[in-house]
């Protein structure tokens, strides 16, 4: 038997996707926020949507700022992952709260990568959608690094590190092991 599904609930019927970290800054101010909702929108230019609502401290920042990044959390990062989508940078450092490190980035000035992750996406924003209570921000990627030991001839390598997938709510799986389909 299906049942039906709250309409408000349907996005975990699709996304049940590997958790991200977006580091933004403007001026004075630095954040971290986690998010779930995302996709790749672009080979060539490489371009990331990200959906962010709009209270959000971060939405504020990149907004103001127009560039984000992208950092990926191996699944050791898990209980800071859930403390930078639980706190609000309205109210607190992340940075400081959290003790995740911010590291001068790549390419973007000011913007800060997280030390801790093992992949960073560094984004500048080219168009924001309105959708409902949440903005998407379309970044093009300029520059994208990753740890070499875990990203392998362009693929995470989930024999050797756990990346953190996200069901909804309080609960979360890890990857596990890939298969080679031959
Ligand atoms: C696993 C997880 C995934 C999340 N994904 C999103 C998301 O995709 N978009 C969003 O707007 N909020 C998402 N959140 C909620 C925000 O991270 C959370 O509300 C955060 O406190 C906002 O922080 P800020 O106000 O400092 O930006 C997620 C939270 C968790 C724990």
């Amino acid at each position: 038997m299906k049942r039906e599904v709250n309409k408000e609930r349907i996005s975990r019927l699709i996304n049940c996707g590997m958790v991200i970290l977006i580091s933004c800054a403007y001026k004075d101010k630095r954040n971290i926020t986690t998010c779930a909702w995302y996709m790749p929108v672009s080979r060539v230019p490489s371009g990331v949507g990200i959906a962010l609502a709009k209270k959000h401290f971060s939405s504020e920042l990149i907004s103001k700022k127009q560039d984000f990044i992208i950092n990926i959390p191996p699944w050791s990062l898990l209980d800071k992952v859930i403390a930078c989508g639980s706190l609000t940078g309205w109210e607190v450092d992340k940075f400081k709260i959290t003790a995740l490190t911010g590291e001068k980035a790549h390419s973007l000035v000011s913007t800060p990568k997280i030390s801790e992750c093992i992949g960073h996406i560094e984004c500048v924003v080219i168009d924001v959608k309105e959708i409902g209570d949440h903005f998407i921000f379309l970044g093009e990627a300029i520059y994208a690094e990753a740890e070499d030991n875990y990203f392998r001839d362009n693929f995470w390598d989930t024999s050797c590190v756990d990346l953190i997938f996200h069901l909804g709510g309080k609960y979360f799986f890890k990857s596990s092991p890939y298969i080679e389909f031959k």
